[in-house]
């Protein structure tokens, strides 16, 4: 979380910077901020409270001067979102400044030490305190600005990706990583550093991805420098990126949730092109090629994530078990990690993640990996620290997602765990050559299912106008749809912040049906397959509570009709397959709503895209 950039070279910084943050502003929104060195003797710190815009509102007027310069967006740990815990923070005297992501766990003790020497803090911040502690080891070892704040890191606890600016050094910029990533752009005779490679990319192409404990020096006259905290060289790597500009934008959509709903068939189509050929009846994900037989062969199969990627481990769970009968755990991450696990040497643990840097999972991971087990990776952001710490690993090729709300990565995700399990099974012999050709063909089928199901895009919002006043929503279904139900309640209440629950449809008799009263929607997935019977049970008994059955179903279906208020139809497809397109209405729906009743679908109150602290 919190979204950081810097700016060295001939251009002026400012506008690279307010671009930058903008691009950056799924990763928090609580305030934001900027620091310009001008002519190298003036340091201009502005910031702001809100979001990039009220930053820029309240510069006008001000001086942008100046090549060289740093920015943040907060999404707040330390302290409230207000103006004085916006970053950048400046040292006592005023001649350094610099932005930070991550947590500094042990500020608290380093601070009141600081304090005992005379610092005297502004903010409620655990960056502040980095801040000093640097310009301390600076004025007590007569250091230069990189050798203090190699020795402040050595002090530090926790995860840090940070850029400095200092007027001592005025043409330099100094960045260091630990946890929290860092990229650095390589222009001419320019360099950009970021959060990720999205304010870059218009720039330049080329880019380094800093490792934890590396500390990178940009001079404006020698270049990228890149040292380890632990002072040894290193030769930086250059990566080229793939990712285009337009990617970015938000192509006529009114929210980029809603672009990225419309982009699925297309997300879809790229996470299994070249991976699955029905025709020739193969599939293979060539970055877990190596790994078959360990997975293959794996006792069980440990798969850990947070959230939506969380939901879409229990459908691959489902597809798993089901497909290749290997037993499946789906850990959250924060819980798994803390809570003294079992892992084997012959453990696959999958992390399911779309930023590829959500905290707890990588933390998770990490811990598994030192216990010997085998680590892979469903990761959307190419790069990203989780596909760089995996053993092996799978991209989603959703494209690069900028709605806080997940939707076309969950859709990937889920599609990459299909086609793992058909894998897998078919590797240990446990699909028949029947079905795994028909299961290659629906897969096959599926972006052309999404499309037509996206073409009712305007009767879901007809759908969503009735239930936009509900105080509360109930999410059903069975089986591999019951973590849809999960899903779909989630992405109800991040965006439109109705309350909602998500309940595999059986377990309502043992509790939650006491919640339903006729102002109860009740969302349920009630499409054909094995369960369909049981779940057409399920909707008589919501009803002769008086609850609103609002149910999807597979097209042609009648029964379900009658009693529900609406039926959403999806259309006919592999019960493995159905996850998928159930999905996609309930993201409309909680879209609709969302916009109805105001709320900033892109950037929700409260969250961030990345979470990158515990
Ligand atoms: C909800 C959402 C979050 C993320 C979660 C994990 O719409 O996006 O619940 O799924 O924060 O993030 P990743 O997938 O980046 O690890």
């Amino acid at each position: 979380m919190c979204g950081i950039v810097g700016y060295i070279g001939n251009k002026k910084a400012y506008p690279v910077l307010i671009k930058g943050l903008s691009r950056l502003e799924y990763r928090g929104y609580d305030s934001a901020g900027v620091a310009l060195l001008e002519n190298g003797t003036d340091l201009n710190v502005y910031k702001r409270q809100g979001k990039v815009q009220d930053l820029v509102a309240f510069v006008e007027g001000k001086s942008t001067a100046g090549t060289l310069g740093i920015g943040h967006t907060r999404w707040a740990t330390h302290g409230l979102p207000n103006d004085i815990n916006a970053h950048p923070h400046a040292s006592g005297d005023g001649r350094m400044v610099l932005v930070h992501n991550g947590i500094i766990e042990n500020y608290d003790v380093l601070k009141k030490e600081l304090i005992k020497r005379g610092h005297t803090f502004k903010s409620e911040t655990d960056t502040e305190v980095l801040v000093h502690l640097i310009e301390e080891i600076k004025s007590k070892y007569k250091v230069d600005l990189v050798e203090a704040l190699r020795m402040a890191l050595n002090e530090v606890h926790g995860a840090y990706a940070i850029v400095i600016v200092s007027k001592d050094e005025p043409n330099k910029l100094i960045a260091a990583k630990k946890s929290s990533p860092l990229v650095v752009g390589l222009g001419d005779d320019e360099y950009y550093l970021a959060s990720d490679a999205t304010p870059i990319i218009e720039y330049t192409k080329n880019v380094v991805y800093l490792e934890d404990e590396q500390i990178a020096i940009i001079d404006r006259k020698d270049g990228l420098r890149i040292i380890s905290i632990h002072n040894k060289e290193v030769s930086p790597e250059i990566t080229e990126l793939s990712m285009q500009l337009e990617e970015l934008e938000r192509g006529g959509y009114d929210h980029f949730m809603l672009k990225e709903i419309h982009e699925q068939p297309r997300a879809i189509h790229d996470s299994f092109r070249g991976r699955l050929n029905a025709k020739e009846g193969w599939i293979t994900l060539g970055g877990l090629k190596q790994y078959e037989d360990q997975i293959a062969n794996a006792n069980r199969i440990i798969i850990i994530a947070c959230g939506t990627s969380w939901h879409a481990g229990l459908v691959g769970e489902y597809y798993i078990e089901d497909l290749a009968r290997i037993p499946v755990e789906v850990e959250y991450a924060s819980e798994f990690r803390y809570r003294n696990p079992i892992i084997r040497k012959d453990d696959v643990v999958i992390a399911i993640s779309q930023s590829g840097e959500t905290a707890d999972t990588l933390a998770a991971l990490k811990m598994s990996k030192d216990m010997g087990a085998t680590i892979l990776g469903i990761v959307n952001v190419v790069g990203s620290s989780i596909s760089r710490i995996t053993h092996g690993g799978s991209y989603t090729h959703a494209g690069p997602e900028i709605g806080v709300a997940s939707t076309k990565a969950f859709t990937t995700q889920v599609t990459l765990l299909a086609m793992l399990a058909m894998m897998i099974a078919k590797k240990r012999n446990t699909i028949s050559p029947r079905r795994f050709q028909a299961l290659l063909d629906e897969m096959e089928a599926l972006p052309k299912k999404i499309e037509k199901l996206l073409l009712s895009a305007d009767r879901i919002k007809e759908i969503a106008t009735e239930y936009k006043d509900a105080h509360n929503a109930l999410y059903l279904g069975r089986g591999s749809s019951f973590p849809i139900a999960l899903e779909g309640a989630l992405k109800l209440k991040e965006i439109s912040y109705i309350h909602a629950e998500g309940y595999p449809a059986a377990e309502m008799k043992h509790g939650p049906i006491a919640l339903i009263d006729e102002n109860m929607p009740v969302f349920v997935i009630a499409t054909k397959g094995p369960n369909y019977e049981k779940v057409v049970s399920n909707i008589q008994e919501v009803k002769a509570r008086k609850g609103r059955i609002i149910a999807i179903v597979t097209e042609g279906d009648t029964a379900v009709k009658d009693v529900a208020e609406y039926v959403i139809e999806i259309p006919e497809a592999d019960e493995i397959l159905v996850p998928i397109l159930a999905t996609i209405p309930f993201q409309l729906i909680s879209y609709y709503i969302a916009v109805m009743r105001g709320c900033n679908v892109d950037q929700p109150r409260n969250l961030a895209k990345s979470v990158t602290v515990e």
